[in-house]
């Protein structure tokens, strides 16, 4: 086997964290165990082989030590866990989940947090300095907005704080956060990394052994392990990250172009890459709607980072107030693009 660090990400993600030596299996085997004879220890605690496999692959792709966790929300509680942060620094527009969590600390008096823009870096940089923790989502869920990664990570070295960084709609071969300087990543491997919309999986990944210690506690005390058939489908699902992708920014190139052409939508918000793209129909929620309620082959759902096509219009969540009404949120599959644009075009407001 070559040297690791040699390799390509698209290789790495088909070859890391494979059982070695003669006559092991090539795919880590589900390990459906809680107890182990003396010396294996309990799982809560020690983990397993399939998780380890798993962990040795995404922790090779980050270029950290990964580990698994029950959803990305696990990992994402863990994460203010294993940095007790009382200053949180954290995007006015990212992921409704881990603002309502970080809310919710504060509502409770633990953590003091400073909504930025997240674009903005000379206002991060300022509201960096006295905070423990910035907390980056790039791009963000569900406008799209990248962050300056290296101009933050200097900003918020400077300030004494933390960065973190919320990589999941960059999947582990578009982003490496952690070579800009991240504390921890930060997936949800329950969108691209799993890609099949059959699991529930969260990760994080660190290069600080004192903060990965921090992160096993977490998992530990908070019981928040990832179950042994998702750890074997999450990497299973890493195996053909790569070429899923390539399929999806191929499809989502093409529709960008498309919509951007089409009378009925006032703007296309997409980052160049990756296979999320928002677009803003003319008209505000009544067309968005319709146009969800409309698809055939698309899948008017939440979540996202499967091989079929997703669409949500997210500004219905009270959380997503700031979103624009009519933006609609679409994670591109892998089906035919032509087919995709058949049945978008059949839903799109005229003008
Ligand atoms: C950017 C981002 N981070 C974290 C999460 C939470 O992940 P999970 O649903 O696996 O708990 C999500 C879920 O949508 C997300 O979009």
């Amino acid at each position: 086997m070559p040297d690791e660090r040699t390799l390509s990400p698209a290789t790495i993600a088909v070859t890391a964290g494979r059982p070695a030596g003669p006559g092991q299996p090539l795919n880590q085997p589900i390990v459906l165990a809680s107890n182990f004879r003396d010396g294996g220890e309990y799982t809560r605690t020690h983990g397993t082989d399939t998780w380890a496999a798993l962990e040795a692959a995404v922790g090779a792709l980050e270029g950290g030590r990964a580990l698994a966790f029950a959803s990305g929300m696990a990992a994402a509680s863990a994460i203010v866990y294993a940095l007790a942060p009382k200053v949180v620094v954290v995007p006015t527009a990212s992921y409704l989940g881990v603002r309502s969590l970080l809310s919710e600390y504060a509502s409770q008096g633990i953590v003091e947090l400073r909504a930025v823009d997240i674009t903005d870096t000379a206002e991060v940089a300022a509201q960096a300095i006295g905070a423990d923790v910035v907390w980056v989502e790039t791009p963000t869920n569900p406008t799209l907005d990248i962050a300056d990664l290296p101009a933050i990570s200097a900003a918020s070295r400077a300030a004494g704080a933390r960065m973190v960084v919320d990589s999941t709609f960059a999947t582990p071969l578009l982003q490496r956060p952690l070579e800009h300087g991240a504390a921890i990543v930060l997936h949800s491997g329950t969108k691209f990394i799993g890609g099949h919309s059959d699991l529930l999986l969260g990760l994080c990944v660190t290069a600080d052994d004192a903060v990965y210690d921090r992160l096993v506690q977490a998992r530990t005390f908070q019981g928040a392990t990832p179950g042994a058939l998702e750890a074997f489908l999450a990497l299973r699902g890493l195996r053909t990250l790569a070429v899923r992708l390539a399929v999806m920014e191929r499809n989502a190139a093409v529709l960008v172009q498309r919509l951007r052409q089409h009378p009925g939508v006032a703007e296309v918000r997409y980052p160049g890459q990756g296979a999320m793209v928002s677009f803003i129909v003319r008209g505000g929620a009544a067309p968005a709607d319709a146009l969800c309620a409309g698809v055939q082959l698309l899948v008017p759902a939440t979540s996202l980072g499967g091989v079929e096509t997703t669409i949500e219009r997210r500004q219905k969540y009270a959380g997503d107030a700031h979103v624009a009404p009519g933006l609609l949120r679409m994670s591109v599959g892998i089906e035919d693009v032509d087919d995709i644009w058949a049945d978008l075009a059949a839903n799109l407001p005229p003008a």
